[in-house]
């Protein structure tokens, strides 16, 4: 089982079958524990893809993907998924509470803990103003709660369960840009140690990231911290302007 969570890309190269452009072309890049590591690029460029292969939704034509050195089509899928948390692009809640939801990744977890990973995801007021709390009942595809609150959620079970790896796919994108700040602003604590990938839209959430990747058509494009890219990189200094 991986101990520290540094992941690897190697010359990864994916393509859906029968597709004739790979989605995925040469990519290679380390995201390191502790820190955290950004992607932005234009819809369709490869973002979401590059996250599933970590978890071996899809597995690479060419090149390796690597957790603290093992090949992750080593692993099984449940030592992944006690190793890397996703927060998925469109999350998902299943028919329960917000307590066996928020439980998902680690059954054992106590109310305190649930409780601050939804204060670190700003979930705190709403669960708070529900008459049951933690109790609440949550529909299948979590229908009654809004799509912001969702997101929130899906952002606290990921906390929860304190992997070594958080893959967050676009998840603060549907926040306001206060909320988003409030947020990010609180997961460094929470997230200490740990391997980061963020998925974003908006530059401002990803200034401070310690790396970030820039995807277009299934490639990365550039890399480096916000000042570098802004310097040096065409296609972050347009992303920027949009
Ligand atoms: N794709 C596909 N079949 C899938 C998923 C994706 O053919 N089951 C293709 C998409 O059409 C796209 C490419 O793979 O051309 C990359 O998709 P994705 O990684 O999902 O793009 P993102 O960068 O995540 O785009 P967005 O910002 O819209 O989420
Ligand atoms: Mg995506």
């Amino acid at each position: 089982t991986p101990a520290a969570g540094r992941i690897e890309f190697d010359n990864v190269t994916f393509g859906f079958p029968g597709a004739e452009t790979p989605v995925i072309n040469s990519a290679s890049f380390v995201a390191e524990p502790g820190k955290t590591t950004a992607i932005i690029g234009s819809t369709g460029a490869g973002k979401t893809v590059l996250l599933n292969l970590m978890l071996r939704l899809y597995d690479p034509q060419q090149g390796s993907v690597t957790i603290d050195g093992a090949p992750v089509d080593k692993l099984t899928r449940a030592q992944l998924a006690e190793s890397i948390s996703l927060v998925p692009q469109r999350p998902y809640l299943f028919g329960g509470t917000i307590a066996t939801n928020l439980r998902f990744g680690r059954t054992d977890a106590s109310d305190d803990e649930l409780w601050e990973a939804l204060r670190v995801a700003q979930g705190e007021d709403f669960v708070r103003e529900k008459e049951l709390g933690l109790d609440e009942p949550v529909s299948q595809g979590g229908t009654n709660v809004s799509g912001g609150q969702r997101q929130r959620l899906s952002i606290a079970r990921a906390l929860v369960a304190k992997p070594l790896v958080y893959l967050f796919d676009d998840s603060f994108s549907a926040l306001d840009v206060a909320t988003d700040a409030r947020l990010r602003a609180a997961l460094p604590d929470a997230t200490e140690g740990a391997t980061t990938i963020i998925v974003a839209q908006r530059v401002s959430t990803i200034t401070e990231a310690d790396q970030i990747l820039v995807m277009e058509g299934g490639e990365i494009v550039g890399r480096g911290t916000h000042d570098e890219l802004l310097t040096d990189n065409e296609v972050y200094q347009e992303i920027v302007r949009s």
